[in-house]
């Protein structure tokens, strides 16, 4: 499903379901939609890019329905190596943005186009150590570029805050339509930080699903990034 141009403007919490439940997924993702979340974040792992597994197209398929009754998307973070092989099993499985690691791509310009011809939206993610001079050709065609602000492969890290000074570099270097998608230790404690950088699709993972009521605690990050917004909000 296409996602409209205009989110990927918005500011939006997405949580990920990565320090879900896994037991009671569906309802761990209507509890953060009934507080008002929009995008799910999905991180998908090989064992290879990264030293964990994870999610693959079946646990896809499976939420999307779910997501897209209640009018939300998922956002599906590759951290796998050769992506381009997964690309058509996750767009039919019902994913709305698919970001494929810069690092695992080669031929990078060649994976936008084969995401693009899928009728989803076109991530490109860097890793902390990444530079961002490595997306630069690319930078015009993406709908999203995804900054990892921890070292992929497990939920729960510390932010390596250094990573956020990639993100007013890269505002300046995309087009205005595109969004920057920031993941990786995000908490109440730093996220008018990372609004204040300029990143506005903002993934927690452990800080919301980590939480005794996850619904209540996407409510309040999302408060939270609404007063970090709204005019005077700098106080
Ligand atoms: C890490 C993943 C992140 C992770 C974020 O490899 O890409 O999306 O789930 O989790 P937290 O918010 O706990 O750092
Ligand atoms: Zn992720």
């Amino acid at each position: 499903m296409a996602i409209p141009a205009a989110v990927y403007r918005e500011t939006h919490l997405l949580p990920s379901i990565l320090s879900a439940d896994f037991a009671r997924l569906g309802e761990e993702i209507g509890a953060v939609m009934d507080a008002g979340v929009r995008i799910i974040h999905v991180d998908v792992m090989d064992g290879h890019f990264v030293p964990n597994l994870t999610i693959g197209p079946v646990v896809v398929e499976g939420i999307a329905p779910l997501v897209h009754e209640r009018g939300g998307w998922l956002s599906v973070h590759l951290m796998i190596e050769d992506p381009e092989k997964y690309l058509e099993a996750f767009a039919r499985a019902g994913a709305d943005t698919l970001s494929v690691h810069v690092e695992a791509c080669p031929h990078l310009y060649h994976a936008i186009q084969a995401i693009k011809s899928l009728g989803v939206g076109a991530g490109v993610a860097l890793n902390p150590g990444t530079d961002v001079a490595r997306v630069r050709e690319i930078a015009s065609l993406v709908d999203l570029i995804l900054v990892m602000t921890v070292n992929p492969g497990f939920g729960g890290q510390r932010m390596i805050t250094a990573a956020l000074d990639k993100v007013p570099v890269l505002r300046r270097m995309l087009p205005e339509t595109a969004a920057i998608e920031l993941d990786g230790g995000v908490n109440r404690e730093n996220i008018r930080q990372v609004l204040e950088a300029g990143a506005n699709w903002i993934v927690a993972g452990s800080a919301v699903f980590g939480a005794p009521d996850p619904g209540a605690e996407a409510q309040a990050l999302q408060d939270l990034m609404r007063a970090a917004e709204a005019p005077g909000g700098h106080a």
